[in-house]
């Protein structure tokens, strides 16, 4: 039976590494989630029936109270909650998993005071844990505006990491020496927890969501060193996949900002808060109309959607579809380029996109689109900014070096936004200033609903 039990864990991991996989489509991502957690929900029944003579009847009431109770929490969350805070719950349910590997290091210490081999992968789950717990707890507070956003940098703040980090080093060795000793538990506790604090207290801006992606990272380490405290494989699986994939995609986001991960979390720099380059103001601004845009787009052969973070504000993405379908209808060729930080999570837009059953091929990678952009008869771009700022060719502003979207080499360009407003990056767009460019100014759900009315009209 245990025989069998371990080949349906073992069938488990191979499940997450499948599910993984599938996620590189928004076409297989959904079944890819399934996957996973199915195969997660088998391995806590299995892992479950391994230990069931192992836990008495308390124990089965805690464990299956608990269960309810956090599957019951986590599901209304994720149900309700709003597009745009999904970065507050991923840090959320990082700073739970980190919580939670760190406590099953504590309570192992605390069962086999002798045994040195829950030492060191005990005391980095404990570390690692404990940092991800309160360094996701600030993370979700900023995005939520509950702590200020902006990077709080304290007097004396090097200082304090510095001391922080000598005595988590301290904390380890203590506890390697001494297994099961209060002090060195607590200690090491403690200083992790605040060094998660001081860690991420000074980062803001548009970097938050890479330290989210890196906290991921750390909740997925921290569970590994569980599972090697607790010799389960499943654990150590399941936790070295996340560990592995945070890394990856908080590296991927860096680049993609042209931001460095060392630096980032080095703190205070490159937030991304940075003093306004100027584009010469309002002045330049050429301001067209809903009925100018529609003759435009109706007699145009090729048009190229680029949306961006206003899109998923006014949660405009289904009359963004109706539009699409619309041109379409007219034999208009119709494609959406999709940046990978347009937005404000990776995989945004394609998630807003997917939700309005945008057909997968017509989405386009940056590196595959820009090529399209000069035979584009229009560029269309709804609430994006930054990612199509031609200041990030140039050095010396906020995202200098940033890969963009080529949106200035279309033949023209319509932006739908409300005002002249910034980014993220808080930076003027030069795009707007461009000859080329017509400036609808406008709500995306108003403005796209005007659009499909009047091309209705016109083609009538
Ligand atoms: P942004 O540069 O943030 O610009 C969004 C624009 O949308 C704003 O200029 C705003 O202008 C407009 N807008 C807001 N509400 C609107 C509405 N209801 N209707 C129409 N327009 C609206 O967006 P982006 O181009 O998608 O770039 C993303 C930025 O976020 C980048 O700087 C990126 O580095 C950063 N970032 C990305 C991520 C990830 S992983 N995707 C995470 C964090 C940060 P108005 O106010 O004038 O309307």
């Amino acid at each position: 039976m245990e025989t069998l039990l371990r080949y349906v864990l073992l069938g488990a991991a191979a499940c997450f590494v499948l599910g993984l996989h599938l996620m590189n489509s928004p076409a297989t991502a959904r079944k890819g989630n399934l996957l996973s957690a199915g195969a997660m929900a088998v391995a806590v029944a299995a892992t479950g029936v391994l230990l069931a003579d192992r836990i008495s009847t308390t124990g089965w009431v805690v464990l299956l109270t608990a269960g309810a109770f956090g599957s019951t929490l986590g599901l209304y969350a994720a149900r309700t909650v709003r597009m745009t805070a999904i970065p507050q719950l991923v840090s959320m349910f990082n700073a739970v998993g980190g919580g939670a590997a760190a406590l099953i290091a504590v309570t192992e210490f605390l069962r086999h005071t002798t045994e040195i081999e829950v030492s060191l992968p005990g005391a980095l789950d404990i570390l690692i844990g404990a940092v991800t717990f309160s360094g996701s707890l600030v993370a979700a507070g900023k995005l939520q505006g509950v702590v200020p956003s902006r990077p709080l940098v304290f007097p004396g703040a090097r200082a304090v990491n510095v001391l922080l980090g000598l005595s988590v080093a301290g904390g380890v060795i203590w506890l390697l020496l001494a297994p099961g000793n209060w002090a060195a538990l607590a200690l090491l506790a403690v200083v992790a927890l605040a060094f998660g604090v001081t860690m991420v207290l000074p980062i803001g801006g548009a970097d938050m969501p890479v330290v989210i992606s890196l906290l991921n990272a750390f909740t997925g380490t921290a569970v590994a060193m569980a599972g090697f405290v607790l010799g389960e494989l499943a654990l150590i699986t399941a936790g070295a996949l996340v560990g592995a994939s945070g890394g990856i995609l908080t590296k991927l986001m860096a680049d993609a900002m042209n931001r460095s991960v060392v630096n980032i979390i080095v703190g205070g720099f490159g937030t991304g808060d940075h003093a306004p380059v100027s584009a010469g103001g309002d002045a330049g601004v050429r301001a067209v109309t809903a009925d100018d845009v529609a003759i435009q787009l109706a007699y145009a052969s090729k048009v190229i959607v680029v949306p961006g973070y206003g899109l998923a504000a006014a949660q405009a993405q289904h009359e963004l579809a109706r539009l699409g379908q619309l041109l379409e209808g007219l034999k208009i060729d119709v494609s959406y380029a999709i940046h990978p930080v347009a937005g404000r999570m990776p995989g945004h837009m394609d998630v807003l996109l997917a939700e309005a059953n945008v057909p997968y091929p017509q989405l386009k990678e940056l590196e595959e689109v820009n090529p399209e952009f000069p035979r584009a008869d229009v560029a269309l771009v709804i609430g994006a900014n930054d990612v199509t700022n031609p200041a990030a060719r140039r050095p010396g502003n906020a995202i200098s070096g940033m890969p963009i979207l080529d949106v200035d080499k279309a033949k023209s360009v319509v932006v739908v936004k409300r005002s002249m407003g910034h980014g993220y990056a808080g930076i003027d767009n030069e795009l707007y200033t461009n000859p080329k460019t017509g400036m609808l100014f406008t709500d995306a759900k108003k403005g796209l609903t005007d659009l499909i009315a009047n091309i209705r009209a016109l083609v009538a």
